[in-house]
């Protein structure tokens, strides 16, 4: 489990990354920041297409950004979410953004759905996803 001080500023980088969303088709900005198990974090955004399907989540994009620098390994992720004009939500992940964290991380992997640094509720993956098909069932 991270510390709450570290807690606190993943849900506020999360909660900050939505500035940096790009969501013109749902105007639903979301922010996420990933944990690594040696400490250092990394922030995502919701990044949309006019196609649609090519879309990503800002989970998605944090753990791709850490994947491809290297890092496999993760304790947490916050999410900030909410519409461009509204109040925060506690913003839940999508099931392929769940099926992505189950790819790299254990089911103790913590879940924060962030409406601010001090105001958040929290998840493990196992709860979120429970009796999931992940690498080990290919082995
Ligand atoms: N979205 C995320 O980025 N993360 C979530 O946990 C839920 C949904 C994005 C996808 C899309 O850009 C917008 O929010 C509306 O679904």
């Amino acid at each position: 489990m991270p510390e709450k001080e570290v807690i606190r500023t993943l849900c506020q980088k999360a909660v900050d990354m939505r500035s940096e969303s790009y969501a013109p088709y749902s105007d639903f900005l979301v922010g996420s920041a990933v944990l690594t198990d040696d400490g250092k974090i990394f922030t995502g955004c919701n990044i949309e297409n006019s196609a649609f399907g090519p879309s990503i989540c800002a989970e998605r994009t944090a753990i791709a950004k850490a994947v491809s620098e290297g890092y496999r390994d993760f304790a947490a992720i916050a999410i900030a979410g909410g519409r461009r004009d509204g109040e925060l939500q506690y913003c839940s992940p999508c099931g392929v953004c769940r099926q992505v964290m189950r790819e790299f991380c254990k089911p103790s992997f913590k879940i924060y759905l962030a409406k601010s640094a001090d105001d958040y509720k929290e998840f493990t993956l196992g709860d979120l996803l429970p009796e999931s098909f992940g690498p080990d069932n290919l082995s």
